[in-house]
């Protein structure tokens, strides 16, 4: 049994939490949870992750994940060795952690409606197993008042306990990025949410001390709830603006990175004005679902939301433009999708990163893979089960055998050993008058074209 976090003193709390004499329970070990399970048994926690999948538990335990998130490896090998860090699918070990991390996902439903099943569950599960003096925190991205109406009663009718007075309960959204998880979860400020003022402060001195972060306490859960969803629907949108921008600027043989950089530098309120970057879609599990747990709560409202559902069609759009503009490119060369050698390099939807977790990429792929063309894939980051979800086509291992020969290449991902890799050495490899299509923007245009390619980057 642990010592009891929730209604010490701020003292006793700084002196356990500094200790790291508590233990960390994380319920829900998928992606976030394996990120901040390994983040916080590195920083010296006794880290247990809990999850429903025997598969992941025993993956774990040998010192693995294939959570595909650069360094996580080293992190969970070096602390499972040394005994800081392991899993189980026993709920039972709760009763030995005073802080319970909940980051169980919450998927959409075929109406695009946020699916709460798992935190149902997951809230059950701890429920039976809650003692006075626990900290449960909710990490899940969720929509407003699912912490209120939906995890509490459900804690509190397990467990016979009362939030905010036998045991503490916050909302804590996780805002880290795919690629830079590990760093931005010890850098970026954590908005709480409690239930009462008390949890609150817990979990300060816990992110404080335990991650080396600020937080940003606001009223309560159900209004941190709403920043995890406003931080969402804002990039969403602001890639939209992005899109549609290239689309314009494209039309009009603009470069829209031109446009965008310089209208960077107008200073508007206490920042500058600051457009995202135009890409061939966005993917990845919360831009992607985000944007329509705030359309269904503006109808559950009566309102008819237009911003989230737009930006979420714009951006939609983006991998049969990406397509169109590859069909175009080959036809000015006098060519024809059917009959050409495509290359397509990176299929991850992050530079430098192996995440395919609805990807845009699968989209093109599906595309190419239907036109009839003679199709090679190429991406060191992804694992080959991975590539299986996006392609039907085995990946070609190395990328000088992936693009021999070939009509175009059409750069999906942008990682750095494509970047690194001579332009030169690329031309010798392809046919002549070869496509270059850079679905990331992350070439330098001047430099391709000079290498003898046909480049054309999304919006310039
Ligand atoms: N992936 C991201 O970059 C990101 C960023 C910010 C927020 N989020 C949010 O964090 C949450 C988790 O996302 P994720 O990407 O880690 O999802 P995930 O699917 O990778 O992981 C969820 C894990 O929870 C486990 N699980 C399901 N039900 C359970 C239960 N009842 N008890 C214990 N374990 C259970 C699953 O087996 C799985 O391993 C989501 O709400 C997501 O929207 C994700």
């Amino acid at each position: 049994m642990g010592e009891g976090v929730f209604g010490r003193s701020d003292a006793e709390i700084d002196l356990l939490v500094r200790g790291k004499r508590s233990g960390i329970a994380v319920v829900g070990f998928g992606y976030i949870g394996t990120v901040t399970g390994a983040v916080l048994a590195d920083r010296g926690w006794p880290v247990t992750g809990i999850d429903v999948r025997q598969s992941v538990v025993d993956e774990i335990n040998l010192g693995k994940t294939t959570v595909p998130e650069p360094q996580l490896n080293e992190l969970v090998a070096n602390n499972v060795r040394v005994g800081r860090l392991r899993a189980t699918t026993n709920f039972g070990v709760i009763a030995d952690n005073d802080f319970v991390i909940v980051t169980v996902g919450t998927p959409l439903g075929p109406d695009f409606e946020p699916i709460v099943d798992d935190i149902k569950a997951a809230a059950r599960a701890v429920g039976e197993h809650l003692h006075k003096g626990h900290l449960v925190i909710l990490k899940s991205t969720v929509p407003p008042e699912t912490t209120e109406k939906v995890f509490r009663p459900i804690l509190e009718g397990t467990s016979g306990l009362r939030a905010g007075v036998d045991f503490g309960l916050a909302f804590c959204p996780e805002r880290l990025a795919e690629g830079q998880a590990i760093r931005e979860l010890t850098s970026i400020p954590i908005v709480i949410g409690a239930v009462d003022e008390r949890s609150a402060r817990a979990c300060a001195i816990l992110w404080r001390h335990g991650l080396g972060v600020d937080s940003i306490v606001v009223d309560d859960p159900r209004t941190a709830e709403m920043v995890k969803l406003a931080d969402n629907v804002w990039i969403d949108l602001n890639v939209a603006l992005a899109n549609e921008l290239a689309k314009v600027c494209d039309g009009l043989g603009m470069d829209v990175l031109q446009v965008i950089n310089a209208a960077n530098t107008m200073p508007k309120g206490s920042h500058d004005v600051n457009i995202l970057m135009p890409s061939m879609g966005v993917g990845g599990y919360c831009l992607t679902k985000d944007p329509w747990f705030v359309s269904h709560l503006g109808e559950s409202l009566g309102l008819d939301l237009a911003i989230p559902r737009t930006s979420r069609t714009v951006n939609d759009t983006m991998p049969a433009y990406t397509y169109g503009l590859l069909n175009k490119l080959l036809a000015e060369q006098g060519k024809a999708i059917e009959t050409s050698r495509i290359a397509l390099l990176g299929i991850a939807f992050k530079n430098n990163t192996g995440d395919c977790r609805l990807t845009p990429t699968k989209y093109v792929v599906g595309l190419l893979e239907d036109s009839g063309c003679e199709l090679s894939v190429h991406d060191p980051w992804v694992a080959a089960d991975d590539a299986l979800t996006v392609t039907k086509i085995p990946l070609t291992a190395d990328i000088e055998s992936a693009v021999e020969r070939a009509d175009a290449l059409v750069v999906l991902a942008g990682h750095r050993q494509f970047q690194q890799f001579p332009l030169a050495r690329l031309a010798e490899l392809v046919s002549g008058g070869c496509v270059f299509l850079d679905g990331q923007n992350s070439f330098d245009p001047a430099a391709v074209r000079a290498a003898g390619f046909v480049y054309k980057g999304i919006g310039r």
